[in-house]
């Protein structure tokens, strides 16, 4: 167990070590690919088979090499989505479909075949615009919108099936085969195309079902900007890959992963977007087998065309991105998100595969966290020195160290002799815990998660049939079998409060090590011919094993309260759609600032793609950080969605208050700052939640229209109405800072100053610099004192931060509930309140006339930005009506003088009214 532990950690301060990860020549089904390929086979669409069903329109594909036809389907789905199914006609077994992403409301329309010119076929929805039109031979499909080609599938002819066949074996003991049924071109170099078996180091692969692989390309025409397909520790933009080199989609556990690399990490989501002026696209790829993506996009170019004579002539030739999928198995399903906008995009990937749940609000504060808090004492110590400090925290974390030797569900009963006391403890200061749970059960007859399971079969089986047995922390160890629904129910039955003995309703779970990890596995995971429930063998699922543990962790949360409280969970691994189960963070970083610069796109691409609630550990993982770079940590941790500082074992305690006075302050003040921002936060949340609206958000998602935003990425949206630009340099005395928008101004939320848009600035920053930006036409809703945790805050007050645009106006939404049951939904127990000022008057009325929640809040503080003149005088007016329009501020230039001392602006054109004016305005316990 401890020769575990050891293994991993001593590699904490190397890099990593290629050699146990692949690369692509080391991948067989792309060498495969690659080989078939450029034979340039083509495929051909039968045109007579076309059947128009109830939901879809299938026809047949041939390949002209192999003659064995495949099935296409073609659904419309509602909302300008297309799906394309192809599988095997008639496969020798069936072959693996990804189940419990997709949800369950799909609804299809009806798609109309037109007659297209000789040899196609166009389909249409009737509705709007689109086309998808079929070229029988070569097969291609173009998508069409006004005319317009804007996608087009198999035009580059890189349609590619495996079909199943029998084993080599199993055809030598029949003799009478009919070998015509066989691609032979597949068995040419056996060993070194890997068709049966494939080696990587001392592993050897055998593949009871031979080579299944699979890949389609589509080319975006006039794209250029590509994003998504998590995770990687890249760039937002997606680059171009070269020869012998793709982005790989394989979960992986990999301890300090290298920067700016294509390798797989933790989690995939098969899902890439792209954006051009008037147009944005997305392609999601429901595959859970090992995928690569090759992406090459080509610049508008002009030629200067010289044959014509004495004139030259200029020829546009417009930009392309060509995207060519690869897996190792299961069927081609892919869904085209045809927009148009960014925020069409994000609705369209939410009915497909759900939205962010709806946190519970204490997990929008601060989350500490470390490998590990020793002892109760510890956990004592440390919750101590956060008030001794004045430093505002939620969540205290306990790592693996707290189980009796990493059996999870128990506690070291030395260490934790009572774990309900500690919680009691945390329970009285208004705060929570949360504990780690993985997937690898340790292997002991008398530990009785162990014993259940093994009797049950619940265990992935190794290819004998016996349960499979691996190395993780606790030693040896079976792994459970996540994709079995009854696996699930039981496992989140384990979060019973009578069976989780010394847990109570203020602990909540953390799933790491689920890619899975196995220490001595290949690529540090699980042989890909391990077997799951249903007898599929691993490598057909392994990029959702995550998001299984983190499905059934969640349901047992929301299980142990009947139904009635909101869950948290945090994953290290994920897919497609486990934004629907909690948080995910980046995994295993390092103390260094190229780390923290590229958690900004990191956290941005998880963001695009449906996961909203994510966070990179605060300082790094691995090492020390010097107190500048802890200080700029947490400065731009307290602006992304899941803000936890974490560290591993062999390093130095950093608890906030450990770096001298001067530091400490620093960090208070940045904790304070995003607890003060709260309610912005949690009104970002529900909308995530509901419509699907990132939280962190690229400029290219609020400023489509504007070419300059599609690669930036130092600097990001939170919501739409701030723009943050967190300092990722060391010794920074500048920042140069790009705000976007000609028609914009925006406001420094610190000194107010302010900019017109399309610009970049040089913002001057010292060590307690956050560059934080206010848009014009925003209201930002803030509280104005910070507790010790987001419990102590609920009937704390609100201030409003309105930031006037050129028009003089600003509106936005504030939404609050309990914070943490279901009543939301099911009782419609919520708040939805509009601001608007226009006109010199600021309204406050109610968003959404369903809601209905009691709330003692007051605005105590309001703060207009960008007023053209001191305003004479201030004044508040009550309709004493319904909830909406309940509340009138009115802002009039007419009557009284704002002496300088109730302006606590330092600008002349920001103000701020003073306290005794506004705490009685009780608006939203009036609208009750
Ligand atoms: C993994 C996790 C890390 C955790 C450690 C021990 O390395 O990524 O966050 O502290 O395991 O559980």
């Amino acid at each position: 167990m401890e020769a575990a532990k050891k293994e991993k950690i001593s590699v904490d301060d190397e890099a990593v070590d290629k050699n146990i990860f692949k690369d692509c020549s080391n991948i067989a089904f792309y060498r495969r690919q690659k080989k078939q390929l450029s034979k340039k086979s083509t495929c051909r669409a039968v045109l007579d088979s076309f059947t128009t069903g109830k939901d879809s329109t299938s026809f047949q594909i041939i390949n002209e090499a192999t003659k064995i036809p495949l099935l296409a389907e073609v659904y419309g789905l509602e909302g300008n989505i297309f799906r394309l199914k192809i599988n095997e006609e008639s496969p020798l077994k069936p072959r693996y479909e990804v189940r419990d992403v997709l949800t369950s409301k799909l609804s299809t329309v009806r798609l109309i075949s037109c007659s297209g010119a000789k040899g196609s076929l166009v389909l249409a929805d009737g509705k709007g615009d689109l086309k998808f039109h079929v070229t029988a031979d070569p097969f291609k499909v173009d998508l069409v919108s006004e005319e317009d080609i804007v996608m087009s599938v198999n035009s580059l002819g890189q349609l590619y099936f495996e079909h199943l066949q029998i084993s080599p074996k199993q055809r030598a003991t029949k003799e009478n085969e009919d070998d015509a049924s066989v691609d032979t071109s597949q068995q040419e170099n056996q060993n070194d195309m890997g068709l049966w078996e494939e080696k990587f180091g001392k592993f050897v692969d055998i593949k009871a079902n031979g080579p299944a692989s699979i890949g389609l390309d589509f080319s975006l025409h006039g794209f250029e900007h590509l994003y998504g397909i998590p995770q990687h520790a890249e760039s937002h933009q997606l680059k171009n890959t070269g020869d012998g080199d793709a982005y790989r989609l394989y979960n992986l556990d990999v301890y300090g992963y290298k920067i700016h690399d294509k390798m797989g990490i933790y989690g995939s989501v098969p899902y890439l977007l792209a954006h051009k002026l008037g147009r944005t696209l997305g392609i999601f790829w429901l595959n859970a087998s090992e995928t690569l993506v090759e992406v090459n996009t080509e610049p508008t170019v002009e030629y200067t065309l010289t044959q014509m004579g004495s004139v030259a002539a200029k020829q546009k030739v417009r930009s392309r991105a060509d995207v060519h999928w690869m897996s190792e198995s299961g069927i081609i399903d892919v869904f085209l998100l045809m927009g148009p906008t960014p925020s069409d995009v994000f609705r369209q990937y939410s009915h497909l595969t759900g939205t962010q749940a709806m946190p519970p609000l204490f997990s929008l504060g601060y989350h500490q966290c470390r490998w590990n808090y020793e002892d109760e004492q510890d956990v004592k110590a440390v919750d101590a020195g956060f008030d001794e400090h004045d430093i505002p925290y939620d969540v205290m974390w306990l790592d693996i160290e707290h189980t009796e030797g990493k059996r999870y569900f128990t506690w070291d009963k030395k260490r934790f002799p009572n774990p309900k006391r500690m919680q009691e403890l945390l329970r009285s200061k208004k705060r929570k815990l949360v504990v780690i749970s993985d997937p690898h059960v340790k292997v002991d007859p008398d530990y009785s998660v162990y014993a259940k399971a093994k009797e049950q079969g619940f265990f992935v089986r190794n290819r004998e049939g016996g349960d499979l047995e691996g190395v993780c922390w606790p030693g040896l160890c079976s792994y459970l079998d996540f994709t079995n629904p009854k696996v699930r129910e039981w496992y989140s039955g384990l979060f019973a409060f009578p069976v989780y003995q010394g847990s109570t309703d203020i602990l909540f779970i953390w799933n790491d090590m689920n890619e899975p990890s196995v220490f001595r596995g290949p690529e540090l995971t699980m042989q890909k011919n391990a077997i799951h429930h249903g007898n599929w063998e691993h490598r057909e699922l392994h990029n959702i094993y995550g998001f299984y543990q983190q499905m059934a962790t969640a349901e047992g949360l929301i299980r142990r309260s009947k139904g009635k409280e909101r869950p948290f969970v945090l994953t290290r691994s994920f897919f497609a759609g486990s934004q629907k189960y909690g948080a995910v963070w980046t995994g295993d970083n390092r103390s260094d600032w190229s780390y923290l610069k590229i958690s900004i796109p990191m956290l941005l691409t998880l963001s695009v793609t449906g996961i909203s609630f994510c966070g990179a550990d605060v300082g790094g993982f691995i090492g020390n950080p010097e107190a500048e770079l802890l200080v700029r940590w947490y400065q731009a941790g307290a602006y992304q969605p899941f803000f936890r500082g974490h560290a591993t074992m062999k390093t130095k305690r950093r608890e906030p208050w450990l770096f001298g006075e001067e530091h400490t302050q620093l960090i208070r003040d940045a904790i304070r700052e995003r607890y003060a921002l709260l309610p912005y936060w949690y009104s970002l949340f529900y909308r995530a939640h509901k419509t699907a609206e990132p939280i962190m958000r690229p400029l290219w998602v609020e400023f489509p229209n504007e070419l300059e935003t599609f690669g930036i990425e130092d600097e990001y949206m939170l919501g739409s109405a701030l723009l943050v630009h967190p300092v990722t340099e060391p010794k920074a005395a500048v920042v140069d800072v790009f705000l976007p928008g000609s028609d914009e101004v925006w406001y420094d939320s610190k000194t107010f100053a302010h900019w017109e848009g399309a610009c970049t600035v040089k913002i001057p920053v010292a060590l307690d610099t956050i560059p934080v930006f206010q848009r014009g036409g925003s209201v930002v809703a803030v509280k104005t004192t910070v507790g010790k945790s987001t419990g102590w805050m609920t009937e704390s007050p609100y201030g409003l931060r309105v930031a006037l645009s050129s028009q003089g106006s600003a509106v936005s939404e504030l939404y609050l509930d309990d914070g943490h049951s279901f009543q939301y939904c099911h009782q419609n127990q919520f708040l939805n309140r509009k601001f608007l000022f226009c006109s010199g008057v600021l309204i406050n009325s109610c968003a959404d006339e369903r809601g209905r929640y009691p709330s003692k809040c007051v605005v105590e503080q309001i703060l207009v930005l960008g007023l053209r003149k001191q305003p004479s005088s201030v004044t508040t007016h009550s309709s004493g009506e319904e909830s909406s329009h309940s509340y009138l501020i009115i802002c009039s230039c007419k009557h009284r003088h704002i002496s300088r001392e109730e302006m606590i602006s330092p600008k002349a054109d920001a103000m701020c009214l003073p306290q005794a004016q506004l705490t009685r305005a009780f608006w939203w316990s009036q609208a009750y």
